[in-house]
């Protein structure tokens, strides 16, 4: 398969590095506007030309697929392009900056008969794979509710609040185990740095089911923390990504009716042993690029397809919508794809 690849800034190395690795692709060329990350990706991989025209490298190159890690504000436009000119698409989060432009991309995706693929990173990671399963098996029990919290000092950015930039991987995450969209998101932020940029962002995703997801990030905390929590009616998971290698564990604890003979209380806590099951990791990259690839191939749907991607711009849009309101909850549209 022959691809191209767009935006070689920060996040762009690790996309080619995974992405070049897999045999099953070859990247023939890459475009970016800026000519010194150029110089820099040439020097690292002499074997891919280079360009700064997109309309060049989708005309000249013959091209199944374009993967591209520009910044957000120029996805809507490129994967467009992309898609126009018949080719796969895979687009880095978030999918684009207005669902009307998500939309957009995945019909033109399926007019085309394309793959369009969102980089839900965390939905690759075998840590979420593992608690998909477990999740499944019905082990944890009924889930009642959930919480995220990713937090640290830095990085600030200026053209996107601190929701934008790292809350698309809770949102993927919660849909994604939940499977579910919500149908109301009630935020509260605050801007300390920059006027009208969010800093820090609490935001409740209320699903149609009942169940509830918390999503708590912040540029602006003491703490490097990136940890779920699930609530089950029968047991409780915790998810640290920051543990090198115990990242899951299990509480077998809850809440439960008391037996007849308590007397005076109708709820019993239950507490159990703690498991912290051993997880196969790898990098969630590789997994990424391997199953765009793959769906290119066989012309399956990805498990972070362009509708997730559009869901999960929904869900961002409603919670600046529900900030602005002073946290009113705001109704999310509900379409039928
Ligand atoms: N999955 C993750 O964990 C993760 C982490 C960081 C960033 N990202 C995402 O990756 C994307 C890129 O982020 P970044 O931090 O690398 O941004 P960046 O600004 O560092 O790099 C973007 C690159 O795209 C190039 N570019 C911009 N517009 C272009 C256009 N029209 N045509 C060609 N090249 C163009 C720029 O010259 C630059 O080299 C964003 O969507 C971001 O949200 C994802």
């Amino acid at each position: 398969m022959r691809v191209g690849f767009v935006g070689f800034g920060y996040w762009g190395p690790n996309i080619l590095r995974n992405l070049d690795r897999l045999a099953s692709a070859d990247v023939v060329v890459a475009c970016d506007l800026n000519p010194s990350n150029l110089v820099k990706l040439q020097a690292a991989y002499p074997h891919i030309e280079t360009t700064g025209d997109l309309d060049r490298m989708l005309s000249d190159y013959e091209l199944d697929a374009v993967v591209v890690a520009s910044s957000a504000p120029s996805h809507a436009a490129i994967a467009s392009k992309v898609l126009e000119a018949g080719k796969h698409c895979f687009v880095e989060k978030p999918l684009t900056l207005a669902s009307a432009d998500a939309k957009r991309l995945v019909d033109l995706a399926a007019q085309h008969d394309r793959v369009l693929m969102v980089g839900h990173l965390m939905v690759y990671h075998a840590a979420i794979e593992w608690i998909r399963g477990y999740i499944e098996s019905g082990e944890l029990g009924e889930v009642r509710y959930l919480y995220f919290q990713r937090l640290n000092l830095g990085k600030v950015r200026a053209d996107e609040n601190s929701f934008w930039s790292l809350a698309p991987h809770d949102v993927s995450v919660a849909l994604y185990l939940l499977g579910e969209a919500p149908d109301s998101v009630s935020a509260s932020g605050a801007d300390y740095l920059r006027d009208g940029v969010h800093d820090v962002v609490f935001a409740n995703l209320h699903f149609p089911s009942g169940r509830m997801a918390n999503i708590h990030v912040s540029w602006l905390d003491p703490h490097k923390v990136r940890r779920m929590t699930v609530v089950g009616s029968k047991k409780m998971l915790v998810f640290d990504d920051m543990e090198a290698t115990d990242k899951i564990w299990i509480y077998d604890k809850g809440v439960e009716p008391a037996d007849a003979m308590a007397y005076g209380e109708d709820l019993t806590l239950r507490f159990g042993d703690i498991r912290v099951p051993y997880v196969k990791l790898s990098e969630p990259l590789a997994a990424e690029m391997g199953h765009f690839v793959e769906c290119c191939r066989t012309g399956a749907t990805p498990r972070s397809s362009g509708i997730d991607g559009l869901r999960t711009v929904q869900v961002l849009e409603a919670t600046d919508a529900s900030l602005v309101a002073n946290g009113a909850p705001v109704a999310m549209e509900v379409d039928e794809r």
